[in-house]
């Protein structure tokens, strides 16, 4: 099984990112090959300016090292260091319908946000489905707010194929369902466009803050709760082990606590979950040469790969002898 997938560096890793995808990259890094980009060209789309571009790009590589992606399993790498998937993206743009595009909901929702829509977000899905293709992956371990964009990436494959003959492998989509939409502090989906994130790496004051204005419900203290419908035990359940969970929904169900509490809680486990992390990023962020080795060495194995398929897309429609 060949495994990929893709990670923005628009901001810095937050955790729906983190139960959502990264955790998933870091269980099936040991597949039979498995490929992990920070795509820089989609950020482009939003980050406009070279200097935060470039210190997110390497901020993300630190923090996925740091979080246990292995380069010795996993080939890493920053996505326009492969060329190859700009030359893809231009086949399949070819085919692709703009009434595709129009519906994918990324597009509408990043549009409804007030983003100007220029062509490279309108187009997005199709860099996004060259990504996937240029490696043959079989599984793209995602978020649910991705899903949409592989039915994409799969549809257009289907239809190279079926113009080209067989050339493309359809990938699937693997989402978590019990992470698949992390909430945020709003209880909407976690999403740095909606500004209700907790990130991975928050200075710990930072985040106390953040926590502390989680929005909750204003309904009597002395009111038993359903823990699941809410977000803030949602978040605590990401953290905490068994009986953490089930003592705190315990504590739901009879109700006569406050929120305080349970924010404090999840202060607490949040702390502990990635303290190992934050300590192996310090280790990191004082080796940068380190960290781009790993960076060149993935790019010129992913350009390996990426090479073969892209001449053999080239030679079935016609661009190649
Ligand atoms: P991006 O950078 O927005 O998000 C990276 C990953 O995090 C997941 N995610 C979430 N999962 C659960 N709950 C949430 N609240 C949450 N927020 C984000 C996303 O689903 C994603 O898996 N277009 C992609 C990047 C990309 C890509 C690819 C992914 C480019 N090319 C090829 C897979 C394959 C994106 O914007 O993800």
């Amino acid at each position: 099984m060949r495994v990929l997938s893709g990670i923005q560096p628009t901001a810095r890793f937050h955790w729906g990112n983190y139960f959502g995808a990264i955790r998933q990259y870091i269980d099936l890094q040991t597949e039979d090959e498995a490929y992990y980009f920070i795509a820089d060209l989609h950020a482009l789309t939003t980050v406009r300016d070279a200097d935060k571009l470039r210190q997110n790009t390497f901020d993300a590589a630190v923090d996925l090292l740091a979080l246990g992606l292995n380069p010795e399993h996993a080939v890493m790498f920053v996505q326009s260091h492969v060329p190859e998937v700009t030359q893809l993206c231009w086949l399949l743009m070819t085919g692709t319908p703009m009434g595709l595009l129009e519906r994918c909901t990324a597009f509408k929702d990043k549009k409804a946000h007030g983003l100007t829509a220029d062509a490279g977000l309108f187009t997005y899905p199709v860099l996004m489905a060259a990504d996937i293709l240029l490696y043959d992956a079989d599984v793209v371990p995602v978020g649910k707010d991705q899903v949409q964009h592989i039915e994409v990436c799969r549809d257009l494959a289907g239809s190279f194929n079926h113009e080209f003959g067989e050339t493309f492998v359809l990938p699937k989509a693997k989402i978590l369902e019990s992470t698949a939409k992390v909430p945020g502090t709003d209880g909407e989906k976690m999403s740095k466009s909606y500004n209700n994130t907790l990130e991975v790496f928050e200075p710990l004051g930072q985040l106390k803050k953040k926590i502390m204005r989680i929005t909750t419900d204003s309904r009597p203290m002395e009111d038993a709760k359903e823990p699941e419908s809410d977000h803030l035990f949602q978040l605590y359940s990401l953290m905490a082990d068994d009986s953490q969970r089930e003592e705190m929904a315990a504590m739901y169900r009879r109700g006569g606590f406050g929120y305080g509490e349970v924010k404090k809680a999840l202060l607490g486990v949040a702390t502990d979950y990635f303290a190992e992390a934050r300590e192996r990023r310090e280790a990191l962020v004082a080796k940068p040469e380190q960290v781009q080795d790993i960076l060149a060495d993935g790019a010129s194995r992913a350009r390996k790969k990426a090479g073969e398929v892209l001449a053999r897309a080239e030679t079935a429609c016609g661009l190649r002898g």
